[in-house]
């Protein structure tokens, strides 16, 4: 019984994940889609997505993600169509920056990686690219100064999660970058919130239903243990 307890426990727990190293641990979010009765907050989602096409896109793409797909995190059928026809795409369009590979490589130097899985593909994925987008300063704090004795080197911007802290990306985030629908007010920390939000719904669409389905396996087992239990005595009862 209590193996089977712990067997069912431990298919629920996530994998534990490290930092990746050189960059600071990142501070632990409360995220609504944690925990064993998790739900995505669609306002959450619909912010999310303003930033990362408002913002994100003109140097990332998405492209394992349609306006289509979008229906499945409870947006209707119209919801997405308007959606789509303001970024002049169909609802089967994959969202694919304008910046091209060689342009990214040119301008920055480095490769912009898809961000479709990214909160999968980093330890502590969502507190990872939390931490990652409020985490710039301008220049080098003071504390880092003996490692940068020549400054940062050119088109490097210091970042405390970024493991090395100096990353090719420009701070993306500024405050009222964008005019949220339902009017909450468009800071830094807000947009970083909104955007890692709606990018662990890109990463893992299906993680609500998998973990829901993770506790009806532990009632099932709860349920079949007790009943071989019973049938147990029952069968043994008259033999001493
Ligand atoms: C002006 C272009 C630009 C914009 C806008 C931009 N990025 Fe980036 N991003 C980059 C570049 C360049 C890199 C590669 C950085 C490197 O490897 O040093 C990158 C890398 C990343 C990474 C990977 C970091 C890692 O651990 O390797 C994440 C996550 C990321 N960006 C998230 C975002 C999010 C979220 C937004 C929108 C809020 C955004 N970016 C907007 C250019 C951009």
């Amino acid at each position: 019984m209590k193996t089977l307890f712990t067997l069912a426990l431990a298919t629920l727990i996530p994998a534990m994940s490290f930092a990746a190293g050189g960059g600071a641990a990142p501070v632990e979010q409360d995220w609504s889609f944690k925990g064993i009765t998790p739900d995505w907050d669609k306002e959450q989602l619909l912010r999310g997505y303003t930033v990362a096409t408002q913002v994100c896109m003109s140097c990332h793409s998405f492209k394992y993600i349609s306006h289509r797909n979008l229906m499945k995190a409870k947006f209707t059928e119209a919801d997405v169509k308007a959606l789509a026809a303001d970024m002049d795409l169909g609802i089967n369009d994959k969202l694919i920056s304008q910046l091209t590979a060689e342009d990214a490589k040119a301008v920055y130097g480095k490769s912009i990686p898809d961000l479709s899985l990214m909160n999968k593909a980093r330890g502590n994925g969502a507190d990872y690219v939390f931490a990652l987008l409020t985490g710039y300063e301008d220049g080098v704090p003071a504390k880092y100064a003996h490692d940068f004795e020549n400054g940062l080197p050119d088109g490097g911007y210091f970042n405390h999660a970024f493991p090395g802290h100096v990353i090719a990306m420009p701070q993306p985030l500024n405050d009222d970058q964008v005019e949220y629908r339902d009017g909450t007010s468009a800071t830094v920390e807000q947009m970083a919130k909104d955007v890692t939000y709606f990018m662990q719904w890109t990463a893992e669409p299906e993680l609500l239903a998998r973990k829901k389905l993770g506790v009806y396996i532990m009632l099932y087992l709860f349920i079949f243990t007790a009943l071989a239990y019973a049938l147990k005595r029952q069968i043994w009862k008259d033999v001493h």
